[in-house]
């Protein structure tokens, strides 16, 4: 089948029509001219990828990664970063005209001037090949794994923690079948690194050796055996085989500790612009009372405590609450409270005349909270979204309750991925 695409879509593919029927071209950029391979029909549309480039679009660029073409991680390595944040605010605006939002869209903001090795946090599966020798390998864009020895997301760091490893067990360990997967968390600022080790049996195959090489890399300060019974990640249990529990991390004036089950945001660089573009919004004043729903390690609460009365976070994660509380002592900040909670659960009416700060995950709020909050007295509510559908969709809610969005500011978090974060900033009729 041959196609021309005419623009890209939120996921990250591009689209086209077939006799009236859309096509999504996965690692395709518009304007190109290509041959496809369907991998999936569906009664209203069908799914590709490019089995020949008849002729390239003017926007494609050289990928810098040799694995961009199979890997689930990145979508649009083949198209320049300011181009790459041009099609963002496209799609962006596409999702928002979809839900019916009719705020005007401000212009993306770039995270920094890194566009590559700006993740703080990624994961890496074991596999093994028949010759019993282990491989890294990330999810591949085909719903299976590609081998890597490296990604340009991160660090070279973790690329070394990668090559080390690799070369460590194939040379030294024989029982190597219960390894599962590798994660590794940075503190760019700081430096720190925490190394995770995931196997499914309860011993760590070689656990001195594997110990004694990876302390020789510089930065490495806590590294963790955890153990997931039939490759589950339900039931974890982990221990602590070297040195820190947590690792450190610096926001603006803050430093923050994230322990291996708390959420922290993946761009450190990208968050400080974050951050200040919700203080700017929050506008917090002398004595204002600020709830942050969602708070994770009480990273935004604390970073707009200087000024307010009360700040209160709301999450549901126990160690990221133990966090968020170690990190408003370590900061020396005495107006911050968190609370273990599911926000399902919260009794929003205690909350009233206060700012809210909303920031869930993925799948964005339930129609319960958009309602209770509607009904509830506040100030401002700033809404930071990972999703911009999800996003769009609960903006529109909000908006039939009578809370109306009055602008919205992406964020580009996440270079060469389809991902996009904003914030809505949302003000009572
Ligand atoms: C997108 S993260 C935001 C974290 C934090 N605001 C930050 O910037 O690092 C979403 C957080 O919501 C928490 N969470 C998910 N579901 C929740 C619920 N039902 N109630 C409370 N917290 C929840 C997660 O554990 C996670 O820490």
């Amino acid at each position: 089948m041959q196609v021309v695409i005419e623009k890209l879509v939120f996921g990250g593919d591009g689209f086209a029509k077939i006799d009236g029927k859309p096509i999504f071209v996965s690692k395709a950029v518009p304007g190109d001219e290509l041959e496809v391979e369907v991998t999936e029909e569906k009664k209203n549309y069908y799914r590709a990828r490019i089995s020949k480039i008849i002729k390239p679009s003017p926007d494609r660029i050289q990928p810098a990664c040799p694995y961009f073409e199979n890997c689930g991680g990145c979508d649009h390595q083949n198209i320049s970063y300011q181009n790459q944040l041009k099609y963002k605010d496209e799609i962006f605006q596409e999702v928002l005209d979809r839900a019916g939002v009719r705020t005007k869209l401000e212009k993306i903001i770039p995270s920094s001037n890194h566009p590559f090795f700006y993740r703080n946090s990624i994961r890496f599966f074991f596999i093994l090949d028949k010759n019993k020798n282990i491989s890294f390998a990330r999810h591949s864009n085909q719903d299976d794994f590609l081998i890597v020895d490296s990604c340009m997301l991160q660090s070279e760091t973790a690329n070394k923690i990668l090559v080390t490893l690799k070369s460590f067990i194939n040379k030294n360990v024989l029982y190597k079948s219960s390894f599962w997967q590798l994660k590794i968390r940075e503190g760019k600022r700081t430096g720190d690194v925490m190394i995770e080790i995931i196997t499914t049996d309860k011993e760590l195959p070689g656990q001195e050796g594997i110990l004694k090489t990876l302390k020789t890399i510089k930065g490495v300060r806590s590294i963790y055996h955890t153990i997931a019974p039939g490759k589950s990640l339900l039931n974890l249990k982990r221990r602590l085989i070297f040195g820190s529990p947590i690792i450190y991390e610096k926001i603006g004036g803050f430093a923050f500790q994230i322990s291996p089950e708390s959420f922290f945001q993946t761009n450190s660089e990208g968050v400080k612009t974050l951050y200040d573009k919700i203080k700017e919004f929050a506008n917090v004043k002398f004595g204002d009372k600020v709830v942050d729903l969602f708070c994770g390690t009480g990273t935004i609460g604390i970073y707009l405590s200087t000024l307010a009365k009360q700040v209160t976070g709301i999450e549901i994660e126990p160690v990221a609450v133990r966090d968020a509380i170690d990190n408003a002592r370590i900061n020396k900040v005495q107006n911050c409270k968190f609370i273990c909670c599911d926000v399902s659960n919260l009794a929003i009416g205690q909350f009233s005349n206060c700012i809210w700060i909303l920031d869930p995950p993925r799948a964005g709020l339930s129609k319960k909270i958009i309602s209770d909050i509607s009904h509830s007295n506040f100030d401002v509510l700033i809404y930071v979204s990972c999703d911009p559908s999800t996003f769009a969709r609960d903006l529109k809610r909000f908006e039939s309750r009578g809370v109306v969005t009055e602008k919205i500011q992406p964020i580009d978090m996440f270079p060469q991925s389809h991902h996009i974060e904003s914030i809505g900033l949302l003000l009572k009729k």
